[in-house]
C-alpha cells in the first residue's frame, strides 16, 4: 500500500517507522524547516518527503498535525482514505472547530489517536514481535472503516471498530485515552 503521513513530529515519525516496517511505501509531507531532510533521513530513511499533492494520491493518508493546522490543507485532492489521528486537546490549545474534513468524497476515519507515539513503536507487533497484543479503536465511519481497520492491523495492532458515540472515550480526557487494552477488553466496553 502507498501511505502518506501529514506531519513529521512525534506521531508522524513514529507512524512512518511502523508503516515502513509493515512494508508500505511511505511518504511524508511536512512544512519546510531547517534540517528536516536530515532529521527524517536519520529517523526513517526509507520514507520519502513529498508535496501535499503527491501525498494526496496515496491509498491511505494519515493526519498527524495539530488540529489547528487542518485548515491549511486542501483535502479535496485526496484520492484514498483519510485517517484522522488528530486530537482536540485543551492542554495544547487544539480544541478548535474546523470544516477542513467536512463534505469530502473520500472516507475520513478516526483511529490511531489514543495511543502515545512511544507506545505505538514499543507495542507494535510489527516492530516488536513479542509485544503483548494491544487494541486500537477505529471509529465507525461507513465506507472506509474496514480498510482503515486492515491498515491498523498491518501496523501490528488489533483493530476494534467502535461506534461514533464512543469516539470521545478515546480522546484526551476520555476514559480510555492511553489505556492499554486488549481487543477483548475494548470490544466489551
Ligand atoms: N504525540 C502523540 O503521542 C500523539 C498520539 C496520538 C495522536 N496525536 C495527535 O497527533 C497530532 C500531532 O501530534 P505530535 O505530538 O506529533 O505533534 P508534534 O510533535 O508537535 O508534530 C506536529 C507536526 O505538525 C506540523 N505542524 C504544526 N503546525 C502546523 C501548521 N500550521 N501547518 C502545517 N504543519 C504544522 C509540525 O511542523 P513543525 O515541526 O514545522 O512545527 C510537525 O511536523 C496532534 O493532533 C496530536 O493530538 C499525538
Amino acid at each position: 500500500m502507498k501511505v502518506s503521513i501529514i506531519g513529521a513530529g512525534k506521531l508522524g515519525t513514529a507512524l512512518a517507522r511502523l508503516a515502513v516496517a509493515a512494508g508500505h511505501e511511505t511518504l511524508i509531507h511536512a512544512r519546510p524547516k531547517p534540517m528536516l531532510d536530515i532529521i527524517l533521513g536519520s529517523l526513517v530513511p526509507e520514507a520519502k518527503l513529498v508535496s501535499f499533492e503527491e501525498a494526496a494520491l496515496a491509498d491511505v493518508m494519515i493526519l498527524a498535525v495539530p488540529r489547528t493546522a487542518l485548515d491549511s490543507f486542501d483535502f479535496s485532492l485526496v484520492r484514498g482514505i483519510i485517517i484522522d489521528a488528530t486530537n482536540p486537546w485543551e492542554a495544547t490549545g487544539t480544541v478548535v472547530e474546523s470544516s477542513a474534513l467536512a463534505g469530502l468524497s473520500v472516507p475520513v476515519v478516526r483511529t490511531l489517536n489514543h495511543i502515545a507515539y512511544e507506545e505505538l513503536t514499543s507495542d507494535s507487533r510489527v516492530l516488536n514481535p513479542h509485544a503483548l497484543p494491544r487494541a486500537v479503536a477505529v471509529v465507525e465511519a461507513g465506507e472506509g472503516t474496514a480498510a482503515a481497520a486492515d491498515f491498523v492491523e498491518s501496523l501490528g495492532f488489533d483493530a476494534v471498530v467502535v461506534q461514533d458515540d464512543a469516539a470521545h472515550l478515546f480522546e484526551p480526557d476520555g476514559r480510555y485515552f492511553g489505556a492499554p487494552l486488549t481487543a477483548e477488553e475494548l470490544a466489551s466496553l
